[in-house]
Formats: structure tokens, sequence, C-alpha cells
């Protein structure tokens, strides 16, 4: 190992990472798209696109809206499905030297279980991401996301059939981020991740219409960093558990920033889209700031933010 790798190298929940800045859900596809751009082998880690237990087309389009410093989209959750996933895109992503977890997502807690079981049945994953964003059926669409005792629930429920290690993704749209964070911990999560995007509306005001064809969108990229690192902060105060922040990272000192407010590893989304190797230029500019800093590993800058 070279004095950079070892600079760079970090453990996330038990799994060994060769840097912290992973490829987040949803704007890396299932790795694979991205083979003959990226040396996948040099990723952190990398998050599949969300899987549900059966295949998704998703919402119709227009999908993507680019904003100021940001982007909408409303993609739907679009997916092959976890058996196809695991039939067509698992046993490559297997042969990998890079951690892979596996985004999962569903509208009742069984959803959840059901996913996670047949991921179980299968090798080459370092764990789960929950993305718990979604509106459950059974509790009139109350989402997960914005109700303690409803995120325990599925926490737990994976928790009981997972046998690797299960990081729970977090919305941003709700008035405290705290007792969220506490319920995760409490329900056994390993981790937990945030932000995912912010509910947002971009309007044509010529067509009195919507931009995007399902009406709301999420906002991602830049111009969420801001609130993105207040939520992660908060959040790292709140739990002993691994956080792992995203939220408009496209720089390595960005990635430094999310880490310095209590990130233990960072993830990568919108920045992907303009620059595809965006996750390892993200990882080299941090080592670089790491050794400007006469930082030997850096999980020592980790939760180091001196509060005024
Ligand atoms: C096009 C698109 C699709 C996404 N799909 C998912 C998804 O399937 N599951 C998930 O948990 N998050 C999904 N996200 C959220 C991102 O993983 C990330 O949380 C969010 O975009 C904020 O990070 P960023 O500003 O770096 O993009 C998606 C985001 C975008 C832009």
């Amino acid at each position: 190992m070279s004095r950079d790798d070892a600079r760079l190298a970090t453990r996330l929940c038990g799994v060994a990472l060769r840097n912290p800045v992973l490829a987040a859900s949803g704007t890396f596809g299932y790795g694979l798209e991205f083979e003959r751009l990226v040396d996948l082998n040099a990723l952190g880690g990398l998050v599949v696109k969300g899987l549900s237990l059966e295949p998704m087309d998703g919402n119709r389009p227009p999908r993507i809206w680019e904003a100021a410093a940001g982007m909408l989209n409303s993609i739907g959750l679009q997916n092959i499905g976890v058996r196809a996933f695991v039939r067509e895109k698992l046993p490559a992503l297997a042969r990998l030297r890079t951690a892979v977890f596996a985004n999962v997502f569903g509208y009742a807690s069984e959803d959840y279980v059901e996913v996670v079981r047949v991921l179980e049945s299968a090798e080459g994953l370092a764990g789960y991401e929950l993305n718990v964003s979604c509106p459950n059926t059974k509790h009139g669409g109350i989402f997960f996301s914005s109700d303690p005792a409803l995120l325990a629930d599925v926490v737990a429920a994976v928790k009981r059939v997972a046998r690797r290690p299960v990081i729970v993704k977090l919305s941003p749209n709700v008035a405290a981020i705290e007792p969220l964070a506490r319920a995760a911990e409490q329900a056994g999560a390993d981790a937990i991740s945030l932000v995912n995007t912010f509910v947002a509306l971009a309007v044509d005001a010529r067509a009195r219409s919507p931009r995007l064809g399902a009406g709301f969108g999420g906002l991602s990229g830049p111009a969420i960093k801001p609130i993105a690192l207040r939520l992660v902060y908060q959040a790292a105060q709140a739990v002993k558990i691994p956080v792992i922040g995203l939220g408009g990272i496209a720089t390595g000192e960005d990635a430094a920033e999310f880490m310095v407010a209590g990130a233990s590893a960072v993830q990568v989304g919108t920045a992907s889209f303009w620059d595809p190797a965006s996750p390892l230029r993200i990882a080299r500019e941090l080592d670089r700031f790491l050794g400007q800093e006469n930082i030997a590993n850096v999980q020592e800058i980790v939760g180091t933010l001196k509060w005024p």
C-alpha cells in the first residue's frame, strides 16, 4: 500500500474501503454502465440504483430539469427489479474489488424485507442502503422517512433478515432530523446516510405547467450542499453509528467539509452527470487536501468541526 492509499483507506461498518468516496444511488446506474469511463476498482464504493421486488417503469417524461446550481429529477424509481439485478448485473459487480451496496426501496416493510431476502441469497454485495423516502401504502401514504415509529419498524424488519450491514438513507424533507437518525440507530441500523433529494417544483410560466411530467421533483446538486451539511452535522451529533454525507459534493474540499461536519464517508451523485469520473477525481482531491493539512489518515478529520 502506498502512502497515498494509506491516507484514504478507511472502514465503514466493518467493510474495508480503499477511499471514503462512494458513487451515490441513482446517479451511477448499476455501475457497469460506467465501466468504460471509470476504473470501477479504484472507487471507494458504489451504491446501485434503487431496487424493488418487481421491475418499475418510472414516471412519465420529462424527468430531469436543470435548475440554477442544481437539478430536479422525477425518475420515479425506475429499475429492473431485484431478481433481474441478481441474474444480470450482480455476477459482474461481484468480480469488482470495490464495495458494492444495493439500494432498496418499497411501499411496505414486507417489500424491503423481500428485496433483501432475494439479495441475501446472492454473493457479491458489501451491504444494503435502505431508501426510506417512499410513502407507506399501508399507513395512508405517510413517508417512512418522516415518522420515527414507521422508520424503526422497517429498519428492525430488515435487520432480522440481513447478515450484511444496513445503511439507512434519510430524507431531508423533515422539520427535525435527530429523532429519525436516533430511531434508525435504535432499530439496529449499522450506519445512516443523508441527504436524499429535497422535494421541489420547477414551473414553466408560459405553459402554466410544471417542468417535470410528474409535477414535483427532487432537487440535488451544489444548490443543496449547505443544507445537507447542516443536516449531516445535526445527525452526527445525535447518533454513535457512522454517518455517510452527501448532497452537492463536487470537489475534494466539499468532501472534506462533510467529514469535518461528522461524516465518516461521503457519496457523490449529481456531479457524475457532468463528470462521470467525479468520485475518483474527488478522492484524489481529498487526498491532496489531506497532504496539505499534514493528516495521516482521513478518519482524523471526521467530526472535527469547532463550533463557535
Ligand atoms: C437522477 C437521480 C436518481 C436518483 N435515484 C435514487 C435512488 O434510486 N435511490 C436513492 O436512495 N437515491 C436516489 N437519488 C438521490 C441521490 O442518491 C442523492 O441522495 C441526491 O441526489 C443528493 O446528492 P447529490 O447532490 O450529490 O446528487 C437519485 C438522484 C438523482 C439525481
